[in-house]
């Protein structure tokens, strides 16, 4: 089976720095795939290319078939892809069901066309979205009981689940995920890890994600790609990057 996403001689600059440089990945349907690298290394770039949101100078991103580069930023979710963001960005005033519903009306309102085959007609739009949250998506991720609370008094670790549950509202075929572990502990990472599995177990969703610490992403990915400096310095099983020389090199500079 071809890649559900394929990413070939990708290269993107700002000014004089050469944040990617001829980069190449893929993204097999059904896997989670990393991308790992220290601080600077280009991943989240990566993503703002597959998200429409940079132009690289040149290369191709595939996905299913489909050249992605020429479609705008809103074209994505249409297609079926998703993704979270590095920081959060939650409106802290507003409930747990609020900030999934915005979400999901941002989405909505750029797809109108694919919304409607699975959520109705427009005027019932708005109550399908609740019922598809309340039913799907609040109790898969353990959110039910605390849909009604305000997103800025809840734990760092819930809030990131609360990012990956506007993620999920439109059922993506690949989900990308920014840096989903950073500033958690141990607890909340495990739990984290937890639900990004059962993404691909129970609603066959295709993971991408990206850390920057190797050790996290290791017993949860079945593909990890290693960028420095712009560059892929190496891509294979978590076992093959772990050992690899250049690997372990870039995390000893960067440490
Ligand atoms: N919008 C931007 N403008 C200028 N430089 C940028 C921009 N986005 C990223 N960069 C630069 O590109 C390089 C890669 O950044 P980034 O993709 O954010 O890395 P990572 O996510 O791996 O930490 C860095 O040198 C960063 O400063
Ligand atoms: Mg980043």
């Amino acid at each position: 089976m071809p890649p559900l996403l394929t990413i070939d001689r990708v290269s993107l600059a700002f000014g004089g720095v050469n944040a990617l440089t001829d980069v190449a990945a893929s993204v097999a349907d059904g896997d989670i795939t990393a991308i790992i690298g220290p601080n600077g290394a280009g991943k989240t770039s990566l993503f703002n290319i597959t998200s429409g949101f940079y132009k690289p100078a040149s290369g191709t991103v595939m996905f299913d078939g489909k050249d992605l580069l020429p479609l705008p930023a809103h074209a994505r979710p249409k297609l079926g892809i998703a993704r979270t963001f590095q920081n959060i960005a939650l409106f802290a005033g507003l409930s747990v069901l609020e900030n999934i519903k915005l979400g999901a009306h941002a989405q909505l309102k750029a797809n109108a066309g694919t919304a409607s085959l699975y959520l109705g007609p427009a005027a019932r739009e708005e109550r399908d979205v609740t019922a598809h949250i309340e039913n799907n998506i609040l109790g898969f991720l353990n959110l039910s009981e605390i849909r009604h609370r305000a997103v800025g008094g809840l734990p760092y670790g819930v809030q990131k689940r609360i990012e990956l549950a506007r993620a999920l509202v439109m059922q993506p075929r690949l989900l990308m995920l920014d840096e989903p572990f950073a500033g958690m502990n141990a607890n909340e990472r495990l739990q984290m890890a937890t639900y990004i599995r059962r993404c691909v177990t129970e609603s066959r969703t295709t993971v991408l994600l990206i850390d920057h610490n190797m050790e996290t992403v290791l017993g949860l990915s079945s593909h990890v790609v290693v960028l420095n400096f712009g560059k892929v310095i190496a891509a294979g099983t978590p076992d093959h990057v772990r050992t690899h020389s250049g690997v372990i090199d870039a995390y000893l500079g960067a440490a």
